[in-house]
């Protein structure tokens, strides 16, 4: 059915857990998370650990952020029968790699993240002290996030491409020195006779093109070739990935920011809808707060009285009809609203319904999951015990390429002294 090879389908995105989701989240976010859960091979997650960078002197809300965030997930329609759907913290592998990656993260690229030290001016402001240790690792946590589950692609928006491109190089840099073998070439060479002579050729085609042409549909091939191959090993499979580009493994595949669609939910005063702006519309608005909040939005200034005409262009609500409304509408608003012909009430009114119609069916389905929070819980624990069986692969590939696997190493040293 998809054209998109398997290994090359991971999904993975996270959301701090800061309260009730509105509109904006909808439509700038969950919209195209609902669009990916069918065509690839999604993990979502609260990322309750990324919260406590910022509110670690304050953490009473964090639970119910998150579980009231699930629950807006699910009512949303998040399928759990196709996407994981967990909470960062009960994936704790996720913790031993932000660990194991600290150590080789040079604190200059945390430093030069740029939103970093923009943050900390800013929270200080508020009386918050970002300059902790936590808060200088946030985009080295993000990385384990990412990497932990060896995902491909990133859902983001635009603020959190630098924190993509940071987890880039440092799966790059880790490649770089746990990758590495001292017989690389040769087991790349046996490895490529393993896929049969016509894959190798083409292999061998397709690597050359790439090295001496610099050929990027040549390499984009060979991935897609290498990863519908069923009968080779993980470490074959990272070698020949690897071989295609340079001279080691690539254990921790590099992920691409997927930018969600630029569609920015205008909130009630015509600013991006965001909480801190004060103007949104939660999915869990009642219909009737939906409707006083659309009532009192402010509206063209010209039209003082009812009969002074408009020009929706200044006008909020109108950008409101530019989400909710068919041509036929938006011509009516245009020429009522210029004319005088229509008044500011008549012109909200389907607007406020499009809403209500809209929230309707996700409310519903949040009152069954309010209703029954075991239900929930079931649900995320399930998606939490699937990731880590993902994480734990990662994990202890990542212990063995960085020689922790102590135990499945011989006792040399003791051989040396008594022999
Ligand atoms: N930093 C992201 C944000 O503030 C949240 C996040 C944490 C995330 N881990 C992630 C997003 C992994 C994508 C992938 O929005
Ligand atoms: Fe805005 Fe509609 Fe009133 Fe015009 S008629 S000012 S578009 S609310």
């Amino acid at each position: 059915m998809s054209v998109i090879p398997p290994q090359n389908r991971r999904v993975l995105s996270g959301m701090r857990p800061t309260g009730a989701l509105h509109l904006g989240h909808y439509h700038g976010v969950l919209k195209n998370w609902l669009d990916m859960q069918h065509e690839y091979d999604c993990f979502f997650c609260v990322v309750d650990w990324h919260a406590l960078t910022t509110h670690y002197a304050n953490t009473a809300e964090i639970s119910d952020n998150t579980w009231s965030m699930l629950i807006d997930w699910l009512a949303v329609g998040l399928n759990p029968g196709s996407a994981k759907i967990f909470i960062q913290s009960w994936v704790p592998e996720t913790a031993e790699l932000h660990l194991l990656l600290s150590m080789m993260t040079p604190i200059s690229w945390c430093e030069r993240v740029p939103s970093y030290k923009d943050q900390i001016e800013k929270l200080k402001a508020r009386g918050l002290d970002l300059t902790t240790y936590g808060f200088l690792g946030y985009p080295v946590l993000q990385a384990a996030d990412i990497l932990i589950f060896k995902a491909n692609h990133v859902p983001v928006g635009e603020d959190q491409v630098s924190h993509v491109e940071f987890t880039r190089e440092v799966a790059r840099r880790f490649n770089h020195f746990y990758g590495q073998e001292p017989n690389f070439e040769e087991l790349a060479e046996e490895a490529i006779k393993k896929m049969g002579k016509k894959n190798a050729k083409l292999y061998r085609e397709l690597r050359r093109a790439y090295q001496e042409q610099g050929d990027h549909d040549a390499i984009e091939t060979a991935h897609a070739m290498l990863s519908s191959q069923q009968n080779i090993s993980l470490g074959d499979r990272e070698r020949l990935f690897g071989y295609l580009e340079g001279s080691g493994k690539i254990i921790l595949p590099e992920p691409e920011a997927k930018l969600t669609s630029a569609s920015r939910m205008p909130g009630l005063d015509g600013q991006k809808m965001s909480k801190s702006y004060g103007n949104t519309i939660a999915l869990r608005d009642a219909p009737d707060v939906v409707e006083k909040k659309v009532k009192t939005m402010p509206t063209d200034p010209a039209r003082v009285r009812r009969t002074d005409p408009g020009e929706p262009e200044r006008c909020p609500v109108w950008q409101l009809h530019k989400v909710y409304s068919d041509e036929d509408r938006q011509q009516w608003v245009q020429e009522g609203c210029r004319s005088a012909g229509i008044g500011c009430l008549d012109c909200k009114k389907p607007v406020i319904e499009a809403i209500q119609q809209e929230l309707a069916p996700i409310q519903e389905r949040a009152k069954a999951y309010e209703d029954d929070p075991s239900l929930v819980k079931s649900i995320v624990s399930e998606g939490s015990e699937q990731a880590r069986s993902e994480a734990r692969i990662t994990l202890e590939e990542v212990r063995e390429a960085m020689g922790l696997d102590h135990m499945a190493v011989e006792h040399t040293a003791h051989r040396e002294v008594t022999s």
